[in-house]
């Protein structure tokens, strides 16, 4: 039995960034009021972990208090909101990843000199929130996910327009809407999906045609995780690993010779590693002769 992980499975480099920022900074001021503003990730697991170290979770802005130190993820967070913060925390750490906060520069400075704004995501996603919380000069903002509403919003659009992507949007979908947007040439197109996630999905896509099954592992409300998720199902027989105990259910036939790993952006080092140590055991219990574990996460 041959398992291998992917590459790129795991952590992005700006969760990992904002993760780690929160967990030294934690461990380091222990008794504090450290905050995260929203989800830090959609990963219980690793909440769990900070909420054991003192750190809170707040949706609502209003229960930030002077006392507090708020963290920002990296998701990013509207004009507005940032502000509010400022005025309400003691001290306030932003982690927005940076590929986001430059979104927030482009959308901005556009909007500044008279462009409308199209943001191509998904409009319930707090990334979008906080990219559409960039417009101002009360320019327009439209948030679409497809080529019909990408029309409709041209309908719409007065004169020039700029059009942006949420960075986890799906690849195929965004480069049809590019393809689309070519023939009109007073839209300023800036490519802002993030390549960790596109190389994630390539890596994963290609790894998934050499194994007879697939592993996705991560929390179920991850959206990036999902997708990926849904993308390999096509390819290969897929199961979803939210936790080792998930893989008691898995039946795995004689014929299966390998497995192929790979997570989500919000996903740990450490479940990833937990998962595969539990198929080591697994197989070690099935007296497998031919177990090979290949990770190469360099
Ligand atoms: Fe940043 Fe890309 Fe991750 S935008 S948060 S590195 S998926």
């Amino acid at each position: 039995m041959i398992i291998k992980v992917a590459q790129s499975a795991g952590f992005c480099f700006g969760v990992q960034r904002a993760v780690e920022g929160v967990l030294v900074w934690a461990k380091a001021n222990k008794g504090k009021s450290i905050k995260v503003y929203g989800m830090l990730i959609h990963n219980s697991y690793v909440i769990d972990k900070l909420k054991e170290l003192g750190v809170e979770v707040v949706e609502d802005i209003e229960q930030i208090g002077k006392e507090d130190i708020i963290f920002i993820r990296s998701h990013g967070v509207s004009m507005d909101e940032y502000a509010e913060i400022e005025k309400r925390a003691e001290k306030v750490y932003d982690f927005t990843c940076p590929y986001v906060k430059k979104i927030h520069e482009i959308v901005n400075e556009h909007s500044e000199n008279g462009y409308d704004i199209i943001v191509v995501g998904d409009m319930n996603h707090p990334e979008v929130k906080g990219i559409v919380g960039h417009v101002s000069n009360n320019r327009k903002c439209f948030v679409v996910d497809s080529i019909e509403k990408i029309k409709e919003a041209i309908n719409q659009v007065e004169g020039q327009a700029v059009v942006v992507c949420q960075t986890t949007f799906d690849s195929k979908k965004w480069s049809e809407i590019r393809e689309f947007l070519e023939t009109h040439t007073n839209y300023k197109v800036f490519d802002t999906i993030c390549k960790a996630t596109i190389n994630r999905q390539k890596e994963a896509s290609e790894l998934a045609k050499h194994v007879d099954i697939m592993l996705v592992v991560g929390d179920k409300k991850s959206s990036n995780t999902n997708k990926l998720y849904q993308l390999l199902k096509e390819i290969k027989p897929t199961f979803f690993i939210e936790k080792v105990e998930d893989l008691d259910s898995i039946k795995l036939d004689s014929h299966i010779k390998s497995i192929g790993v790979t997570a989500g952006a919000s996903t740990s080092p450490e479940q990833i590693e937990e998962v595969v140590k539990h198929l080591e055991e697994k197989f070690n219990e099935m007296t497998l002769k031919d177990f090979e574990r290949l990770i190469d996460r360099s």
